[in-house]
């Protein structure tokens, strides 16, 4: 196998951290499966066994992913949704998308929901401006301090549910990367207030020494959360 054989030569010539994500990525079935089937990612994989299990995607639904770069999980979704009906945001730049509609865009940053929400009115017979599924696989740059790593993420996570409840529609859906053994009482207990179903989903292609794993939140209830909004505004 030469490819292999090449990447190995060059892991002995890398530093130790690198050798070791290099290694990693020639062993990873994944990795080597996303290339045969022309997947920009391996963490395609993560969405198809999402989308498996709780056949999220139909024809037609609109997506919003953020974090999106590469794009495995917009190519997965526009092939379920069709081409036009997915808007993909994040902070790096990535290779035209075909079928999507995308932006390099700090999520974080204050103007990030109102220019979703402009792109998705620009989707024919979608005045509303809203979708049908939000999809977040945003992950900071570790820091390797396991507190620091675990408090980003749930920011990143926090946001992405604070605009999930703005451009949902009713029976919408979430799925949200995040990391165990954190704190995420609050966000569960909003989660299951805000919709009918929530599930932790650890994909068989998500690295076992990881401790990623995804909420999959299920029909989202707009009518409660516009009531709620109001009784708390008034
Ligand atoms: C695991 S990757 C996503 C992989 C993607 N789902 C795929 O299928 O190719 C996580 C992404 O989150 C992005 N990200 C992290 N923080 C972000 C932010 N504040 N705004 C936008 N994107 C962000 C990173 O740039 C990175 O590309």
């Amino acid at each position: 196998m030469p490819q292999k054989f090449q990447q190995l030569k060059k892991a002995k010539r890398l530093k130790k951290s690198s050798q070791k994500w290099l290694l990693r990525q020639i062993n990873d079935p994944f990795v080597e499966k996303a290339r045969l089937e022309g997947w920009r990612s391996r963490a395609a994989f993560k969405i198809i066994e999402v989308d498996e299990k709780f056949k999220i995607f139909k024809k037609g639904k609109i997506v919003v992913d953020l974090g999106a770069a590469p794009g495995g999980w917009s190519q997965y979704a526009v092939t379920k949704v069709g081409d036009g009906n997915v808007v993909a945001l994040d902070l790096l730049e990535i290779d035209s998308l075909p079928g999507a509609m995308f932006f390099q865009q700090d999520f974080l940053a204050e103007d990030a929901p109102e220019k979703i929400i402009n792109l998705l009115k620009t989707i024919t017979h979608n005045k509303s401006g809203r979708c049908d599924i939000v999809l977040s696989d945003m992950a900071a740059n570790t820091t390797g301090d396991h507190t620091t790593d675990h408090m980003r993420i749930i920011a990143l996570l926090e946001e992405a549910l604070a605009l999930s409840s703005k451009i949902l529609s009713d029976g919408g859906c979430f799925v949200g990367k995040i990391f165990q053994g954190g704190s995420s009482d609050e966000i569960l207990k909003e989660l299951r207030k805000n919709f009918s179903t929530v599930k932790y989903f650890k994909p068989d292609s998500s690295r076992k020494d990881s401790s990623e794993t995804y909420l999959v939140a299920l029909g989202f209830k707009a009518e409660h959360v516009v009531k709620e909004t109001k009784e708390r505004t008034s």
